[in-house]
């Protein structure tokens, strides 16, 4: 008997996404496919290389021709190049032809990009299968490939029609990414949502139904934001928590020392650090969320290489600032909840760093 399943929708004009999150949902592929596109004759698929090898897909309707190709597993594929290849083979599609895209946050990233531009837009089905695909990639819109000066320099917005997350797939994820990904959960429950907060402090989801809960709920916090403020110059910027720090880590440090969510963590437990010296949190609140993110296997303190020059550099610190101009950061308040401030001073950061 699989967990039960739940839905989510991100309501954006025009443009909404419906979220399916479950056990077992990978076999549904393709009849969720002709469910949405009952006449489509053909469709094209792009697939993270790893994940097609651990999770191969089930055959395709025979009445549907499908344009596929590999992506290299991971970050690897959020090249120019990648996303040239895709465009190449998706390029006879129709514009009302979908794609299909099946991986972590960086083959949606990619493959969500790819379909944006060909004929201007093809709708997407995303299937996510990574904690952080299907708790925050997924969701939102957000498509993009790296560039040589930064991460995510060149995309665009484009939310898939469908989200189908098959918290089953997560059981091949390595640990160290599962955790990764739960500091962005736990982001979105310190944010808005006391209940996954609570339960995350139980320590990490220990079943498909327990997961199926956690990624919804995360997605709903996700969801609310996008749909307020889609463009990222409002209330969405408050997904940014623990994120000015952890960028500035992941620039000095590289992708391979420090996941994405690892970097977050150490960020989120930095910005408490400045809440606190403002008096937004108490010295019990800040370490209560150190511990909650310690129990989720997550680690806050700054890796000894990254302190010191490098580190400020990436954050700004080193460079002669124009008076009035200081760090955008998101702070937590009280037991939960955050505020997005804009005048966070050097000479702040530099004391908790
Ligand atoms: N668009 C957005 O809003 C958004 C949000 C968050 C993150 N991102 C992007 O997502 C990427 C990070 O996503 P990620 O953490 O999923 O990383 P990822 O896509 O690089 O996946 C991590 C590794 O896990 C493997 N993998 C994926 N699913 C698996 C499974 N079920 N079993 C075994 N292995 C599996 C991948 O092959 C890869 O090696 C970054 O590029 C980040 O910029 C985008």
């Amino acid at each position: 008997m699989h967990a039960e399943p739940r839905l989510e929708r991100v309501d954006l004009p025009g443009r909404a996404t419906d979220v399916r999150i479950g056990e077992g949902l990978y076999g549904t592929i393709w009849a969720a496919l002709r469910a949405r596109f009952p006449a489509a004759a053909r469709c094209g698929l792009a697939i993270d290389e790893r994940v097609a090898g651990l999770w191969p897909l089930p055959p395709a309707p025979a009445d549907i021709d499908v344009l596929d190709i590999t992506l290299p597993a991971g970050e690897a594929a959020k090249t120019r190049e990648v996303l040239a290849s895709v465009q190449d083979r998706w390029l006879d599609l129709r514009r009302d032809e979908p794609v299909v895209v099946v991986g972590g946050g960086a083959a949606l990233d990619v493959g969500g990009f790819a379909a944006a531009t060909v004929r201007r837009g093809l709708p997407w089905i995303a299937v996510a299968t990574s904690v952080v695909a299907m708790a925050d990639a997924a969701v939102g819109g957000k498509t993009a490939v790296n560039h040589a000066r930064g991460k995510n320099l060149l995309g665009t917005f484009h939310p898939p029609v469908l989200v189908l997350s098959d918290v089953a797939t997560l059981a091949t994820l390595e640990a160290r990414e599962s955790v990764a990904g739960l500091a962005e959960v736990y982001k979105c429950g310190r944010l808005a949502d006391a209940v996954l907060l609570a339960t995350l402090r139980e320590g990490p989801p220990a079943d498909p139904a327990a997961w199926i809960d956690a990624v919804q709920r995360a997605v709903a916090v996700k969801a609310r934001l996008v749909e307020a403020d889609e463009r990222d110059g409002g209330v969405r910027r408050l997904l940014n928590y623990g994120h000015t720090v952890g960028h500035a880590l992941e620039r000095v440090l590289g992708n391979e020392r420090l996941r994405h969510g690892e970097a977050v963590a150490i960020g989120m437990d930095v910005a408490a650090a400045i809440a606190l010296g403002r008096g937004l949190l108490t010295g019990e609140q800040r370490a209560e969320q150190r511990a909650d993110l310690e129990r989720l296997g997550l680690t806050c303190d700054l890796p000894a290489e990254a302190s010191g020059e490098a580190l400020h550099a990436a954050l700004g610190l080193d460079k002669k600032r124009v008076a009035g101009t200081n760090h955008v950061m998101v702070l937590p308040v009280g037991a939960a909840g955050a505020r997005v401030v804009d005048d966070v001073t050097d000479d702040e950061l530099r004391a908790v760093l």
